[in-house]
């Protein structure tokens, strides 16, 4: 096919990009503000979804040394788990928030600035991310690798602070559970 006819049918993904990418947050918003009453509070899966964020990290950084060695279906392969990863991340965060009091860092001084510093901007990326993720996705999906490349070198680096940082919010909260 045309490079014309690839962008022309990477366009036809647009309009879920935009849905997607507003949808998802407000929703996750919103059911943050639910609590399920009479439901014991889901507390084994924080270590869970933290471990998935690791898990994340790792397959993302194995993806992208496997294309550059050439791999293509390794590297299809790997970031395809990648994003099931991050979409069981995000249930089981959900699923433990509608049953939990959020818990309150209890550190003080710099390590409290740091600790909200890692959180706020592991929050703020992570909705930035959806987007990213979604465009590099289509991308590849329609053929468009060289478009798929630039915003690639944007998208990795990006979701791998968001998995990264998840871990680190996980390991200086977990005193204070
Ligand atoms: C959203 C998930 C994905 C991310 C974050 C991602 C990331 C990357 C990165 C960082 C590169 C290397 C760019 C460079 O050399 O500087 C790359 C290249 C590539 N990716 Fe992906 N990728 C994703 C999904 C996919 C999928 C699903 C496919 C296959 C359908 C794919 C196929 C390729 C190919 C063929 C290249 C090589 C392009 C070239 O050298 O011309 N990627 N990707």
């Amino acid at each position: 096919m045309s490079e014309k006819q690839n962008i022309a049918n990477e366009k036809k993904y647009n309009k879920w990009i935009v849905t997607l990418s507003i949808t998802i947050p407000l929703v996750v918003a919103v059911l943050f503000g639910i609590k399920i009453p009479n439901v014991a509070p889901l507390s084994f899966l924080p270590p869970i979804y933290a471990a998935i964020n690791g898990v994340t990290a790792v397959i993302l950084i194995s993806a992208v040394f496997q294309i550059k060695k050439g791999n293509r279906k390794y590297h299809e392969r790997l970031m395809k788990t990648a994003i099931l990863c991050s979409v069981l991340f995000l249930l089981m965060y959900i699923a433990y928030h509608m049953t939990s009091d959020s818990t309150k860092f209890g550190g003080q001084g710099t390590i409290k600035y740091v600790y909200y510093t890692v959180l706020i901007s592991h929050i703020i990326l992570s909705i930035v991310v959806i987007p990213f993720v979604l465009i590099t996705y289509v991308r590849a999906i329609t053929n468009n690798f060289e478009r798929h490349k630039k915003i690639a070198r944007i998208t990795f680096p990006l979701w791998l602070y968001v998995a990264v940082s998840g871990v680190v919010v996980y390991i200086m909260i977990s005193p204070y559970y």
